[in-house]
């Protein structure tokens, strides 16, 4: 079989309970995915909360090489609202513990890092965002001709349906909707998993406890804890990133897409416009579970118990 090329990425994201399960996903694909670094951001929690947390995830999976940059403390124009704590408890991991790394976050920051990363990646990097958009906003005002240089954007946000936090903004672009504005009119690619496909896409503990039989204690007990917590609701994140380990567990459908800044009330809602030919925006439409499973069983095989993690 031909070796497929590994896929540079930087995961940027503010676990956060379905970030917690994206993590675990894009740690166990390393014959896949070049974990590059995760950009920490704000909006389920404060950035010191969720950068904390980033640290200790990768903890759990035994993925210390992953280095993790702090982003923004605010967003372009408002500061971060209150911890999202009735989706992602008041520690912004749904209230379950994990042991504390002390390792820290890394001198850079986080814009300085997805630009070094760019530059490094010659064009390949792959940002994979599950956040508020701030950070990569600030890195495109900062560095303009990184647009130049990253591959694409694989986004969980905005929804070709109804949004959560209103009934027409999705989170990640409705928490800061002028980044979001940014990202999208920069014309890098981007594939946008919105709510109208990870609704499609609810982790039962029916789905997840046979597949996780033979999966590491620690492992296995913490993403329990969290779809516990969650009552099965989908985890929205983990959507997005198995993307880029089977593209076919998705439907797209392709759009030209801008977001919304000005109308209060619609202010976040990504206005789609569905196109014949590629723009450089496609939407994910409908789910394939049964793939989404199958990736979610290999996960879990990945963290074997007993296995003498280097
Ligand atoms: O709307 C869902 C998104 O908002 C997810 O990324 C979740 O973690 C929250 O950040
Ligand atoms: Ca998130």
């Amino acid at each position: 079989m031909k070796e497929m090329k590994r896929v540079p990425v930087i995961l940027d994201t503010d676990p956060g309970v379905d970030d917690f399960f994206a993590i675990v996903l894009m740690g166990a694909f390393d014959d896949i995915i070049d974990f590059r670094g995760i950009t920490a951001m704000g909006g389920n929690n404060k950035t010191a909360v969720t950068s904390r947390n980033a640290l200790d995830i990768l903890h759990l999976i035994h993925r210390d090489d992953v280095p993790v940059y702090y982003g923004a403390d605010s967003f372009l124009k408002e500061p971060f609202g209150a911890p999202v704590a009735d989706h992602h408890g008041h520690n912004g991991i749904g209230d379950i513990t994990i042991p504390h790394t002390d390792r820290t976050v890394e001198e850079i920051k986080a814009w300085d890092a997805i630009a070094r990363e760019a530059e490094r990646c010659d064009g390949n990097l792959v940002l994979v965002t599950i956040a508020p958009l701030t950070n990569i906003a600030l890195t495109l005002q900062k560095y303009p001709g990184v647009k130049e240089k990253i591959s694409k954007i694989v986004m969980m946000g905005g929804s070709t349906g109804k949004g959560n936090i209103t009934p027409y903004a999705e989170a990640n672009i409705g928490h800061d909707p002028y980044a979001a504005d940014v990202v999208f009119a920069s014309g890098i690619p981007v594939d946008m998993v919105g709510l109208n496909a990870t609704i499609q896409a609810p982790v039962h503990r029916s789905l997840f406890d046979p597949l996780s039989e033979h999966t590491e204690k620690a492992v296995r007990e913490a993403l329990q804890g969290l779809i516990d917590f969650r009552k099965g609701e989908p985890m929205h994140d983990a959507l997005a990133v198995s993307t880029l380990i089977d593209d076919s567990i998705i439907t797209w459908k392709n759009f030209e897409g801008n977001v919304e800044t000005q109308d209060a009330e619609k202010r976040g809602k990504v206005w789609l416009q569905e196109t014949e030919e590629y723009k450089g925006l496609r939407c994910a439409m409908s789910v394939n579970l049964e793939k989404y499973h199958a990736v979610i069983a290999e996960m879990l095989k990945r963290y074997p118990e007993g296995k003498a993690y280097e």
